[in-house]
Parts: C-alpha cells; sequence; structure tokens
C-alpha cells in the first residue's frame, strides 16, 4: 500500500535548496541502517587529495539523485504516463541506486572481484532492512526496483531515466562533484533540460529547442571527466590504495598475523557473495585499518599504509615510448615488490557516443515538426566531439625511492 506523509518532510541541500520526501516508504529508506551507512562512504573517494573541498558522501549524492527523479516526474509527459507505483520505483530505484558501493569501490572492485551492482541488488532483495521495508507497497516491489538497478528491461523507461546517456544519477554528480570540488567545470542547467524533456514512443526526448543545454552538459562531462575524476593526483593516490587492497589480500592468503581486525576483508576473500561482511566495509572501517597498518609488523603494508595517510603521492610518467628506459629501470630496482610499488594504469573516455551496443542508446532529438533525430545529426558541435574519438591517457605510477 501507497502511503503518503501527513506533513512533507525536507532536507537542507546546497544544490537543490531543499530535497522532499512524501511518501512514507521514501522516509523509511533514508532512515534504514544501509542508507544511512552510505554517510561513512565518500563520492569520489581520491579525488578528494586534490580537490580538498569534495568530502561529500554517496548519502549526499543519493538523495540528490531521488529529488531529481521526484523533479523529473513532475515533469507533465512523465507525470501523464506514470501510475503511482512505477513513479515510486523511479523514486525508489534513484535513491538506492548507489546502496551497493564499498569503501573506495573501483579499487575495492579491481581487487577483489566484486560488482556494486550486483551486490546493490542483492541489498534490496534480501537483506531484511531494505525488503521489509518495500514490501508495505507490495510483494513484487523490492525487485521490481532492483530490476531497474540491473537494467534488465522490464521498465524501459526508468531505466533510461536512471541510467543512460543522459540520466539523474548522472546530472546530479555532475553538478554535485562541481560544487564541492570548487571546479567551474560541471555546472548544468538543470531547470532548462527538464523543461524540453518529453516522451516519444516510451523513450525519453528532448525537444530541440534545449539542444544547447544539452551540448554543455556533455561537455561539462567531457572536461569533468579529465580535469577532475581522471586527475592523475587522485589516481596515483587510488593506486597506492588498490595496493593496500592487494598485500591485504596476500597476506591472508599467506596466513599473516595482522595487528588489526581484518576480519571482513578476510571472508570477502573467502567468498565475494557475503553481503554480510561487505556490509562492513565503509571509509570508517577501512580508515581505522590503515591507521593501524602503519604500525605493521609487515614491512610492505606499513610502507603503503604510510604513504596513503599522510598523502604522500606517487610519481607517475606518461607510458609511451619516450620512456619505456626509464619505466624499466624503476620495475628493475624493485625487483619482485614492484607488484606492490607500481603499476600501469589507463583511463579512457568517449566525450559522447553513438554507439548503442556500448554506450547506451544515442540522445534523441524532436524537431518543431513533429519527427525525431540524433543529436549527432542536430548538433555541430556533438559530431565534431564523436569523430574525436576515444581519448586515452596510460600512465605509469610508481613509489619513489
Ligand atoms: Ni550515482
Amino acid at each position: 500500500m501507497v502511503n503518503k506523509l501527513k506533513k512533507q518532510l525536507v532536507l537542507k541541500d546546497p544544490i537543490y535548496g531543499y530535497i522532499h520526501v512524501d511518501y512514507e516508504v521514501i522516509k523509511k529508506l533514508i532512515d534504514s541502517n544501509l542508507f544511512q551507512r552510505l554517510r561513512r562512504i565518500r563520492q569520489l573517494s581520491g579525488v578528494q587529495m586534490v580537490f580538498h573541498g569534495a568530502e561529500h558522501s554517496r548519502f549526499s549524492h543519493s538523495l540528490g539523485v531521488y529529488e531529481l527523479a521526484n523533479r523529473f516526474s513532475s515533469v507533465k509527459a512523465l507525470k501523464d504516463i506514470l501510475d503511482e507505483r512505477t513513479k515510486l520505483i523511479f523514486l525508489t530505484a534513484a535513491l538506492l541506486h548507489d546502496i551497493g558501493h564499498g569503501a573506495y569501490s573501483h579499487a575495492f572492485e579491481d581487487v577483489f572481484g566484486v560488482d556494486h551492482e550486483k551486490i546493490g541488488a542483492r541489498m534490496i532483495t534480501n537483506r531484511y532492512e531494505i525488503r521489509d521495508i518495500l514490501k508495505t507497497i507490495d510483494d513484487d516491489f523490492a525487485k521490481d526496483v532492483a530490476s531497474v538497478i540491473l537494467k534488465d528491461g522490464k521498465f524501459p523507461l526508468i531505466e533510461q531515466l536512471i541510467s543512460s546517456q543522459l540520466d539523474v544519477d548522472r546530472l546530479d554528480y555532475l553538478e554535485r562533484d562541481a560544487y564541492f570540488t570548487g571546479t567551474a567545470y560541471g555546472h548544468v542547467d538543470l531547470d532548462r533540460i527538464m523543461r524540453v524533456l518529453d516522451v516519444d514512443n516510451g523513450k525519453i526526448v528532448f525537444h530541440i529547442s534545449g539542444i544547447h543545454a544539452i551540448e554543455n552538459y556533455l561537455i561539462s562531462r567531457y572536461h569533468m571527466y579529465w580535469q577532475v575524476y581522471y586527475h592523475p593526483v587522485s589516481r596515483s593516490y587510488e593506486t597506492i590504495l588498490e595496493k593496500i587492497y592487494l598485500r591485504v589480500k596476500d597476506l591472508c592468503l599467506a596466513g599473516f598475523q595482522f595487528n588489526a581486525d581484518v576480519d571482513a576483508l578476510k571472508k570477502i576473500i573467502e567468498n565475494p557473495d557475503d553481503l554480510e561482511s561487505y556490509i562492513r566495509i565503509d571509509d570508517f572501517y577501512m580508515n581505522g585499518l590503515i591507521s593501524s597498518f602503519t604500525r605493521s609488523k609487515d614491512d610492505i603494508l606499513k610502507t603503503l599504509a604510510d604513504d596513503f595517510l599522510n598523502r604522500h603521492i606517487w610519481k607517475y610518467l606518461d607510458d609511451d615510448i619516450t620512456t619505456e628506459k626509464q619505466i624499466k629501470a624503476i620495475e628493475e630496482k624493485y625487483g619482485t615488490d614492484k607488484k606492490y610499488f607500481t603499476a600501469y594504469r589507463t583511463v579512457s573516455n568517449f566525450a559522447y557516443q553513438d554507439d548503442s551496443m556500448h554506450f547506451g542508446e544515442e540522445i534523441k532529438i524532436l524537431l518543431k515538426d513533429g519527427t525525431l533525430s540524433t543529436l549527432k545529426e542536430q548538433s555541430k558541435l556533438i559530431k565534431g566531439l564523436v569523430l574525436t574519438g576515444v581519448k586515452e591517457d596510460p600512465k605509469f605510477f610508481y613509489r619513489n625511492i
């Protein structure tokens, strides 16, 4: 049963002014332990070592994505077609879309082989905290919310709104990350984008009159990737973290006696599906461990932990033909320990792609005469971006000795 709160709940937010909550089930989800856990996971992990203002959590981003979903739902084109249950699936999936994230997720997922989307879907359908709340709507509600997060095609319009080339998740994180990093790149004209949003044949489209707002969004996204998310210093910092995870994993397998409670990590190594242990691994847990590791008997772990805690950023070189000899010499210096003190890492990014196999469907533009076109057809600027193809940045990171 869908119950509304007697009095609307509002939460102050620096991006939207207020987050508005009307449904009881949304309030209960926000108050649940699993959602409160997101307060203890920073949105941008290593980026904070470059942009010190980036202290915001996945909690505030998740609330922001929810608020955007709420605002989108009141756009006439969507209001006309979303029944209350489907709207609530949209709001719930928006709120919970990052529920499966763990501490310093990307490094963690690489080393331990877990996938935050799959874990998120399991938290929604299997864990009593969330499952019991969603059950108050109806028996299938949790399953339907999880299906949106896993994008299995049951609610294509909602999936498109939550995750596509232009969705509520990206719109919130670009704006929020730009705000908290203090950069001038990521700002998006949200109101304009909402005003030009429409639905055509069950798919999200945008009126041609808003094309500049969409161009601006894509350029902002491109700049945020290269100036913020892929900043080499934050990549260097996250490399140190990844090596800590790797060393812990190797030591666990070797039966090493740690000077801290690594129980949750150990259990994940034994069984990557262990939800109970995964939930324990937030930033607080990891930071506590790393602090203890600075006094570890294992020299490698101690060195890595000290670098991480005290921001001893590793050096980096462009990985290309000109640095080949230099890189080899560094690797030789480290001998068998190079696995823990050096890393090749490449990031790549398409500003905009229309390859539906890999990047989701192209943004559709509705022309004045009612015919449907594509963004690439209608914007020379975007056509140019598509032609530039993928931009790559291969780097070699190493601890200086
Ligand atoms: Ni997100």
